[in-house]
């Protein structure tokens, strides 16, 4: 499950519902899918979008997404210091950046319009939406792994637009709740 953090406060969520309810308020849809689809570590991209088929249809209906597929990047990602680099600057997007995760962590910073920023952990079984126009920004956790199910509303509008406002700059990529136990497939969330 999720974990969120407004460091400005000092305050963690970590009651799902608490969370759905904060971000909600900020503008940012979170949804816990389970029990998880049982797809293998090694499943192929095809295997898990055919697995996720029913839910993936339901989001293409909500958000008019037309396309999806599955991003894997690891440590042994070439060039992985290069694609993140694009992506932990704050920035904002054509349209709506939409991820279901299913193995590894990332960390995303919400930078409200007003309100302080907020950040939040992901991990398998959270489904993420930021909509367009939200300015954020992406990091990986220690584990530098993070398999997911990405929704695309035009694949084309998927490209970041820099704020260069510096807020970045003032938050720790910090994840808190990465878990180092290996990836139990078929573990129920
Ligand atoms: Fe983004």
């Amino acid at each position: 499950m999720a974990l969120v953090t407004i460091p400005d406060e000092d305050k963690r969520l970590a009651d799902c519902n608490a969370i759905a309810t904060y971000l909600a308020g900020c503008g940012i849809d979170y949804e816990q899918w389970t029990p998880a689809h049982p797809v293998t570590a090694d499943a192929s991209a095809e295997e898990i979008l055919r697995a996720y088929s029913k839910e993936i249809d339901q989001l293409k209906a909500r958000g008019g997404y037309v396309t999806s597929d599955v991003i894997d990047v690891g440590p042994e990602t070439a060039g992985l210091d290069e694609m993140l680099a694009k992506f932990n600057r704050e920035h904002w997007h054509d349209e709506d950046e939409v991820r279901f995760i299913i193995s590894g962590h990332g960390l995303f910073h919400i930078h409200p319009k007003t309100g302080p920023v907020v950040a939040i952990e992901v991990e398998t079984g959270d489904l993420i939406r930021v909509p367009r126009g939200t300015w954020h920004w992406f990091n990986l956790c220690a584990d530098r792994r993070i398999r997911a199910i990405r929704l695309f509303q035009d694949v084309a509008g998927w490209t970041p637009h820099y704020t260069d406002s510096g807020a970045d700059e003032n938050f720790q990529p910090l994840c808190f709740g990465v878990s180092h136990l290996p990836y139990q497939a078929t573990t129920a969330l």
